[in-house]
């Protein structure tokens, strides 16, 4: 599918993004695994959630919608899950097969994961290993771990791992791995990453430990289902922050967003950028609550000045970095991404496909092999542009057409459907001229 987008107008008004893709999995999971049933509200179709709903229900766990955004599910307990009449098809969503490779192995079952070719591609051995030494039994599709995954469920023991990339999805698949071994299990990270996973826990009664870059739980942990409330996801949030400051006369409000501080280093970065961003704390409504703080946010238009980005903060913002390479592309002076290494493994090579796409639009973006460099300010024109099967490259280029030069097509931009289906009305429904 291609999007048109013209620029010009300014953006105002209020925008609803999706429930948290991050914690949707986490939920889902935990809900499945728990005892009793469980809702989740502000749950949203997205591609990548709905790949971990159907694969649980496959392997046992009823769920049902009860309402818009409400969805119920019946926990089937900790060692609860069966074998699935087929293959697990977790369709282009890594969280759902990184995830699920460590529920499954400690389950009494047989299961296969699979993915479309572009997951086939993405790096499993990250899971396969760490899971191998608790004592899956696991067969990827060749030596380096590559999906399909075959998985022969059960016998798991605690391991003690140090995780050699700061990776939410490796740590969690062995914290869930580890909810159903023997003994206890340690991940030590490197850098913090994404702590849904140990939140998620915690509040639902499972006692883990966090020190000194360790956490640590003890296998055989059961649980109570809960009502759960998704925040708004910031990832999605942060393409309007980024088009709201960039856009002349804007001026956008994003309610209910989750602001977990190892996931909202974005608001910092556009606040160091010159960009002002309000947080408004919000409470729970009603008698579904959770582990995560929230807020509404407002940005508006700014003068933007460049930063550099690395070490600690990376994994904090990776998934926000092909935005603000856009926002780079506008600020005054030279923005440096470095230690991002990881962003050549996500949905595309995004260091490759920023670099390629922003450049075509006319920025000075220069890929390295761990980031980019982009001096700033340049004036885009709008081209036909490529989203590289990519959801956050499709929003991203969005955002920089609002400031190009000229109509911008965007190919592929279907993706967007991954994480936020409703993405192009929602810029619409601000003020934008898309087509
Ligand atoms: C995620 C963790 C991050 C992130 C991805 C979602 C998660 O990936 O990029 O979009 O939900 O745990 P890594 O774990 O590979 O860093």
């Amino acid at each position: 599918m291609d999007v048109w987008i013209r620029p010009g107008r300014r953006l105002r008004g209020e925008v609803r993004v999706p429930g948290d893709k991050s914690i949707a999995h986490r939920a889902l999971i935990l809900a499945a695994l728990g005892e009793g049933e469980s809702e989740i509200r502000g749950f949203d179709p997205l591609d990548d959630s709905l790949r971990t709903l159907e694969a649980l229900r496959a392997c046992g766990a009823a769920a049902e919608m009860a309402g818009p955004g409400m969805l119920r599910i019946a926990g089937r307990g900790p060692k609860g899950l069966g074998t699935p009449a087929g293959v697990l098809h977790c369709g282009l969503s890594g969280t759902t097969m990184r995830l699920l490779a460590g529920v499954l192995a400690g389950q009494p079952l047989a299961a296969t994961l699979d993915g479309d070719p572009p997951l086939r591609r993405r790096p499993m051995d990250r899971v396969v290993e760490p899971l191998r030494r608790m004592g899956a039994r696991i067969e990827a599709a060749d030596a380096a771990g590559h999906a399909p995954l075959s998985i022969r469920g059960g016998g798991l023991r605690g391991i003690d791992y140090t995780l050699p990339v700061a990776s939410a999805q490796v740590k969690s698949a062995i914290l869930l791995a580890g909810l159903s071994a023997e003994g206890v299990t340690v991940v030590h990270e490197p850098v913090p990453s994404r702590d849904h996973t140990e939140r998620m826990l915690r509040w639902l009664g499972v006692p883990v430990e966090v020190r000194d870059g360790a956490i640590r739980l003890v296998g055989g942990a059961r649980w109570r289902g809960r009502a759960f409330a998704l925040p708004g996801d910031i990832s999605a949030a942060a393409f309007f922050l980024v088009a709201a400051s960039l856009v002349p006369g804007s001026e956008v409000f994003i309610g209910t967003v989750g602001l977990n501080p190892t996931r909202s280093a974005v608001l910092e970065v556009l606040r160091r950028m010159g960009v002002e961003v309000i947080a408004i704390p919000t409470l729970p409504e009603g008698d579904a609550d959770g582990p995560e703080p929230t807020a509404d946010l407002v940005a508006r238009s700014a003068a933007l000045r460049a930063v550099t980005l690395e070490g600690a903060l990376i994994p904090n913002l990776i998934d926000e970095l092909p935005v603000l390479a856009v926002a780079a592309t506008q600020a005054e002076g030279v923005t440096v991404v470095r230690d991002a290494s990881e962003l050549r493994v996500k949905e595309s090579d995004r260091i490759a496909a920023v670099a390629q796409e922003l450049g075509a639009m006319g920025a000075r973006i220069e890929a390295m092999g761990d980031g980019f460099v982009v001096e700033g300010p340049t004036p885009l024109r709008g081209v036909t542009v490529d989203a590289h099967g990519d959801h956050r490259m499709a929003m991203a280029l969005a955002v920089a057409a609002l400031v190009a030069k000229g109509e911008t097509v965007i190919r592929g931009a279907e993706t967007v459907t991954k994480s936020f289906p409703g993405f192009f009305a929602a810029l619409r429904a601000l003020g934008a001229e898309v087509a």
